[in-house]
């Protein structure tokens, strides 16, 4: 029995010494460690092509992504800039406040707080930032301003792939709001609220 354990101790103590060995390592219960599977970027017999990664069916949609709804997704209404904001979105207080948190995060820099142009980065560019408080302006309907974040316009960058669709409607919401709070007379909203009517 002695000789046994001894037998067994040299063995543990002969295998911890450290040898390099070329051959793979010694597996004593492979369960399922090693099985044929494929992985990604290999070769495989299995598909026509030759590729184990496949692409998509051309056509198909993720759950959740069909984006049928026009006026939503794009700001636009058969092609043409929606005149009014979606119907499913409901304007309460909360809606202006993420408007309001998602401006000065992503606008206010170059808009400035109050719209006017005057954002400390806005300050210094080229091309300085379009002031929200201007007849053009008054006049823009919302798909216009939707558009605007979600592609950029001239030398201003989009803000689409940052902003999801209902953030971007908030902040255009939230200009309307900048755009009533400098003119409280309000002569010019009679004007372009025909821009803002419900479609
Ligand atoms: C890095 C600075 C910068 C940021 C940030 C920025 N803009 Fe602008 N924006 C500009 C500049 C510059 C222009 C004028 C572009 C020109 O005329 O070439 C402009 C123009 C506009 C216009 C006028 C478009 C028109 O009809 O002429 C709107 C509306 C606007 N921005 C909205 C936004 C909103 C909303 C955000 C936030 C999601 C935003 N901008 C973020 C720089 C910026």
């Amino acid at each position: 029995m002695f000789m046994l354990k001894l037998f067994f101790a040299l063995l543990l103590l002969n295998g911890c010494r450290g040898y390099v060995s070329e051959k793979p390592p010694f597996h004593v219960n492979p369960n399922m460690d090693t099985q044929q599977k494929g992985k990604s970027y290999r070769e495989s017999q299995f598909f026509a092509d030759g590729k184990i990664m496949q692409e998509p069916i051309a056509g198909t949609i993720a759950f959740g992504n069909l984006k049928e709804d026009s006026h939503f997704y794009q700001g636009k209404i058969n092609g043409q800039v929606a005149l009014s904001l979606p119907k499913n979105l409901v304007i309460h207080e909360a809606f202006i406040q993420r408007g309001k948190q998602v401006y000065n995060s992503k606008c206010s820099s170059c808009h400035s707080a109050i719209g006017d142009g005057s954002g400390l980065v806005g300050k210094r560019l080229m091309v300085k930032p379009t002031s929200f408080h201007s007849d053009y302006m008054y006049m823009q309907p919302p798909g216009h301003f939707f558009d605007v974040i979600t592609n950029g316009i001239r030398t201003m960058q989009p803000y689409g792939f940052m902003l999801n669709e209902h953030d971007r409607w908030t902040v255009v919401a939230y200009i309307r709001v900048l755009q009533i709070s400098q003119d409280l007379e309000g002569a010019w909203i009679n004007g372009s609220a025909k821009q803002w009517k419900q479609q």
